[in-house]
């Protein structure tokens, strides 16, 4: 794993964002004043406690959430909703349960109004990629959930997203297909290189698969600590038994688990 290449602008920006729910003294402060750069190509997880405002920032940076205040800035232009170079993935697998999973990789290649054969290298491509080939014809509900979330994210890969924003998408992954899916997620990151925004509130996961984890802390959700991962490049098994991994994922687990609680102000 390369550093990001530097560039004077960042990939995603996010400028003093805050996010407040609810009126009057019943409101409530999600997001107190992000302020975050991504560079380009990045590949940046982020913890933290449940309810810290991990989601919202990434509904926030997704386009489908509105800011209270500040701004998100993605190639250096305000975020003003959904836009075809960021993919989103969320926990629950988003497909389409009458389409197959060819239909569903292909969905955002017909609404881009690519020509049928283009659509079919396209969709072989990804289905390939995620290993569900012998399933392109399958419809979800015969699935599993480790598969329909790789068909999910073949569908978000193949309209060629230039940025991903993952919402804990292996949260309902059994162990082993959740190591297989990083591996693959990583494998994919260095070959067709992408910004990745990932969330996880699992603390070996952000340390596998980062360039930097942010930590996040709750009432008010706001930043808790950036923490660099200085592990070799190429991620794998010995990365992961390593002492240099297990430092630095104490590190992560001590900033997360042991928040010093703020009073909103
Ligand atoms: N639509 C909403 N209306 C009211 N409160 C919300 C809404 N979305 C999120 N919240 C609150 O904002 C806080 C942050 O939520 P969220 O971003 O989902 O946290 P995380 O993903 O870190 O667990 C939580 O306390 C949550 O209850
Ligand atoms: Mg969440």
């Amino acid at each position: 794993m390369s550093q990001p290449k530097l560039s004077f602008q960042p990939k995603l920006s996010f400028q003093n964002v805050s996010r407040r729910f609810g009126e009057g003294d019943k409101s409530f402060l999600a997001l107190d004043r992000l302020n975050l750069d991504i560079a380009d190509g990045e590949f940046v997880t982020v913890v933290g406690p449940s309810g810290c405002g991990k989601s919202t920032a990434m509904n926030i940076a997704a386009g489908l959430m509105d800011v209270s205040d500040g701004k998100v800035l993605v190639d250096g232009r305000p975020v003003s909703g959904p836009g075809p170079e960021r993919g989103v993935i969320f926990q629950q697998y988003a497909l389409f349960p009458w389409l197959t999973v060819r239909q569903n990789v292909e969905f955002g290649l017909r609404i881009k109004g690519l020509p049928a054969s283009e659509r079919r290298r396209i969709s072989d491509h990804f289905i390939g990629l995620v290993g569900l080939r012998d399933f392109a014809d399958a419809l979800p509900k015969t699935l599993s959930g480790g598969m329909k979330q790789r068909c999910a994210i073949a569908r978000a890969y193949a309209v060629d997203p230039t940025m991903l924003l993952m919402d804990e998408p292996f949260g309902a992954l059994d162990a082993l297909t959740r190591v297989h899916m990083q591996d693959q997620l990583l494998d994919t990151w260095s070959r067709e290189r992408r910004t990745v925004f990932f969330i996880t509130h699992d603390v070996d996961e952000a340390v596998y698969l980062a360039n930097r984890v942010i930590v996040m802390a709750a009432r008010p959700g706001r930043l808790h600590k950036i923490i660099p991962v200085n592990l070799p490049a190429e991620r794998n098994e010995d990365v992961r038994l390593s002492k240099e991994f297990t430092e630095i994922r104490n590190q992560v687990w001590h900033s997360v688990y042991h928040q010093k609680p703020q009073v909103e102000a």
